[in-house]
């Protein structure tokens, strides 16, 4: 192993034990070249590979950090590697419960599943339908029957034709929305008692369309950094008569996790190999952070064995219900289900949406979507390292809107989502996700709404919840006496009885908590403020900054047990 591989080891041993919470700044590298009596290049290679594993992220001007989710890059996938019998499903009624507390407006919507209207071009899109409905032919109730109106699927197949996949404009069925498109494709290949490979975690939707068509679902584990586990796949297909795969290829809900082109790739040739259809779901491939969008698996697709199935619900309109399917082989079945089902999606709107396709400028709008859903991003990353407490593990999503928390193991995601919504908040627990209610400890947030004051308190809000389930109020500062301008602090003994006092001054920024609590809790002494600090025993916490000496206390806890 070379030194700068050692170093980078190292580091990384300390990170994944927590040593180094999230957003911890790295030593220098000038300090790191005394301590290890490296050259600075080593120091900067250590950096460099640690940042390819996901661990650290630099920031500019400031030095490297530890990264958000660097503990669970390197912890075991909360999922089951390994392939489960397939089962029948009964997930409903939880699913509708959950789903039933989303539609109240008043309510927080960190558990909804869609982005906020707000970011919308909701008068763009009036003025097109508007204007389309004038000029509504009387005929196109019976011409734009399915497959749909022209002029939209024409637009449709140059969004095709734009990512390098041109679509025969045949082969593209409007649908109402993207959950009707899965729906009668999963449908068009299926038979009750058949068996499906769903994703574990996956969209409940997915799990009610199994549940609904009496269809039996061999989950197959996706990782939330690498995606879908394509050994277990393949040992699925090898073992079970698969009849079809529903999967999201690209930001997955809820992890937020991709599939690399590879991957991709080679998902589409091993379904190939065993004659098995995938059903793709995108509804949120548009909305990447990075510059180019991902390819759909549908673009590895040589044998028409791909149904992409997306909608317009989550970049433009929710309320429209506008979807499509391009199906390949699968198309005639498709288009007959539709016409038996739903018989047409809505004439006026298809018009409306091919209109503002045309002429409406969507890029410039799913430019600025982008933008905005990545500043939101960046927002709530802050409010959970400002208010959650640590010991919180998530990876970065690179698109959508959805961040996948696993939360740590003692706490009930159901109970958590039930205090939450007493206290107006709503969250998604993870068991909804899941065919056997696993993930007890995860829970998906929504980021896709503007930040506000409202959304900030409810994630202090949510800190206050976690650290109630944990029960870290016994182990954490409790204020003691609190006479307007501060609060005594009680820290309670990591490893030997009795309770232990620690001090600091009044005004004390939580950084500098940290590093006071540290000294008292390993018996040190530190410089702070000026003055000389050794093992201080009292601890004067301004009130508006109990929750910064909170979680500085919590921090302290985890270094010195
Ligand atoms: C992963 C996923 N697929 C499909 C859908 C349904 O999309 P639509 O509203 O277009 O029917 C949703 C909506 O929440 C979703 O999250």
């Amino acid at each position: 192993m070379k030194r700068y591989e050692a170093l980078a080891e190292t580091m990384a041993a300390e990170i994944r034990s927590g040593g180094m919470p999230v957003g911890t700044r790295l030593p220098s590298v000038r300090h790191l070249t005394t301590q290890y009596g490296v050259g600075q290049s080593t120091v900067f290679r250590a950096y460099y590979l640690l940042e390819e594993w996901g661990l650290i992220r630099a920031r500019e001007r400031s030095g490297y950090f530890v990264a958000p989710g660097a503990k669970l890059a390197a912890a075991p996938a909360p999922t089951p590697a390994k392939l489960a019998d397939p089962a029948e499903i009964d997930v409903s009624s939880l699913v509708f419960s959950v789903l039933e507390a989303v539609k109240h407006p008043g309510i927080v919507p960190l558990g909804s599943a869609f982005p906020s209207p707000q970011l919308f071009p909701l008068p763009r899109l009036a003025k097109s339908l508007a204007y389309a409905t004038r000029l509504l032919n009387p005929w196109s109730t019976v011409v734009d029957m399915p497959p749909g109106n022209e002029h939209l699927r024409r637009q449709i197949a140059l969004r095709y034709t734009g990512m390098g996949i041109p679509q025969r404009i045949e082969e593209i069925l409007v649908t109402n929305g993207a959950m009707e498109a899965l729906n009668l494709c999963l449908m068009a290949v299926t038979q009750p008692g058949d068996i499906v490979a769903i994703e574990s975690p996956c969209f409940y939707a997915a799990l009610q369309a199994v549940e609904r068509l009496g269809l039996r679902a061999v989950e197959i584990p996706v990782d939330p950094q690498t995606g879908l586990d394509l050994a277990v796949l393949a040992e699925a297909l090898q073992k079970h008569p698969v009849r079809a795969c529903w999967f999201m290829t690209s930001f997955q809900n809820p992890t937020g996790t991709s599939l690399s082109a590879e991957k991709k790739k080679a998902l589409v040739e091993l379904l190939a190999e065993h004659q098995v259809p995938l059903i793709e779901d995108d509804v949120y491939g548009e909305l990447h952070f990075q510059p180019d969008r991902p390819l759909p698996a549908k673009a590895f697709d040589t044998q028409g064995l791909v149904m992409h199935c997306t909608s317009l619900s989550k970049t433009l309109a929710p309320g429209y219900r506008l979807g499509w399917v391009a199906a390949g082989r699968f198309t005639d079945r498709v288009r007959r289900l539709k016409l038996m089902t739903t018989i047409s999606t809505s004439i006026p709107i298809q018009a409306g949406i091919a209109d503002y396709l045309q002429h409406g400028g969507f890029d410039k709008h799913l430019r600025k979507l982008r933008s905005a859903l990545r500043a939101q991003l960046v927002v709530m990353e802050q409010a959970i390292e400002k208010w959650l407490p640590p010991g919180i593990d998530y990876f970065r999503p690179e698109g959508g809107y959805f961040l996948w928390l696993r939360l740590p193991e003692q706490i009930d995601a159901m109970q958590l989502h039930r205090l939450a919504l007493e206290h107006g908040i709503n969250i998604t627990p993870g068991p909804i996700f899941s065919a056997r209610h696993a993930y007890q400890n995860c829970v998906r947030l929504n980021f896709g709404h503007p930040w506000s004051p409202r959304i900030e308190s409810a994630m202090q809000t949510l800190g206050d919840l976690l650290n109630r389930l944990s029960g870290t109020p016994s182990q954490t500062p409790q204020a003691a006496t609190e006479n307007g301008k501060g609060a005594d602090v009680t820290v309670m003994p990591l490893r030997s009885g009795g309770s232990r006092q620690v001090a600091s001054t009044r005004g004390t920024s939580g950084s500098a908590l940290v590093r006071i609590i540290a000294c008292a809790l390993t018996g040190t002494g530190l410089e702070c403020d000026g003055r000389k600090i050794s093992a201080p025993r009292t601890i004067r916490a301004p009130v508006s900054a109990h929750t910064p000496a909170r979680r500085a206390i919590q921090r302290c806890q985890r270094w010195s047990s």
